[in-house]
């Protein structure tokens, strides 16, 4: 069952990603070579939690941390660890945050100092497949509307989608229907409806789409290790427009300046 969100709920849920977005603001300003990711971890909590806020991953079908780091080859759900950032990495960082009973859901993928310019074209059409998919998300619109504005735009790139792990829909469950796939045909599958509330997260692959899962039961890694970009927005589906709850402004200008 797709839940319908009053626009009441949708402010609420941007209210949650708000803080899922300063956190990763916060993050921002700090990843540099020699910080490890469980820095990263105990920043966001500290902070979430300074906001009122419940981290939204910690304790989710028993997961440990508050973020989810993935470093170059790993998609998405890297453990964070005391691994040590170095130059010419490449980190997602996917956060969730409770406010209200309300879940938040974002992601970013940062790079860590000098980073070879074939794997920032990569993170660059990551984020433009999400803007791609974000667009979509209009009343009689349907899910593959937005996995084939994902998929034509990442393989028109030379890359390629992974399709083992979907967006889905987001409110007071971080997993709530339906899938979003990053792949499909235009005019196929649900149609999508004025308040849905949808998480679109492109999990893009420089080389093969094929992933493995660690041992550690969590971590996903493209099969051939080569760099994988990850970015994730919430965004209310409107009759004429997209209604996307937040945005990487904040993040962006902290970059930026730095
Ligand atoms: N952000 C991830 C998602 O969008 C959730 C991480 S799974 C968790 O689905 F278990 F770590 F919470
Ligand atoms: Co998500």
């Amino acid at each position: 069952m797709i839940i319908i969100k009053t626009d009441q709920e949708i402010e609420l849920i941007k209210l949650s990603n708000q803080l899922v977005l300063d956190t990763l603001a916060e993050l921002a300003g700090i990843i540099k070579p020699g910080i490890t990711t469980l820095d990263l971890d105990s920043i966001a909590e500290k902070y979430i939690r300074s906001k009122n806020g419940i981290p939204g991953f910690l304790g989710y079908n028993g997961y440990s941390k508050t973020l989810c780091t993935s470093i170059n080859s790993q998609v998405v759900h890297g453990i964070p660890s005391n691994y040590e950032l170095k130059d010419g990495d490449i980190v997602s960082v996917d956060c969730g945050a409770i406010l209200n009973g309300f879940y938040g859901d974002s992601a970013y993928t940062f790079a860590v100092g000098n980073v070879d310019p074939q794997t920032l074209r990569l993170m660059s059409v990551t984020k433009d497949c999400l803007y791609r998919g974000l667009a979509e998300a209009t009343e009689n619109n349907r899910i593959g509307d937005i996995g084939s504005a994902v998929q034509s735009f990442a393989e028109l790139n030379g890359f390629s989608v992974v399709r083992e792990m979907v967006g889905h829909g987001l409110g007071k469950k971080l997993h709530e229907e339906p899938e979003v796939p990053n792949y499909g045909k235009k005019g196929v599958g649900v149609k999508l409806k004025r308040n849905m509330v949808l998480c679109i997260e492109p999990m893009i692959n420089f080389g093969t789409r094929n992933i493995v899962q660690e041992k550690d039961g969590w971590t996903i890694r493209a099969s051939d290790k080569k760099p994988s970009a990850h970015y994730e927005l919430p965004v209310a589906v409107g009759i004429d427009k997209p209604y996307v709850l937040g945005s990487f402004d904040k993040i962006e200008a902290i970059l930026n300046s730095r």
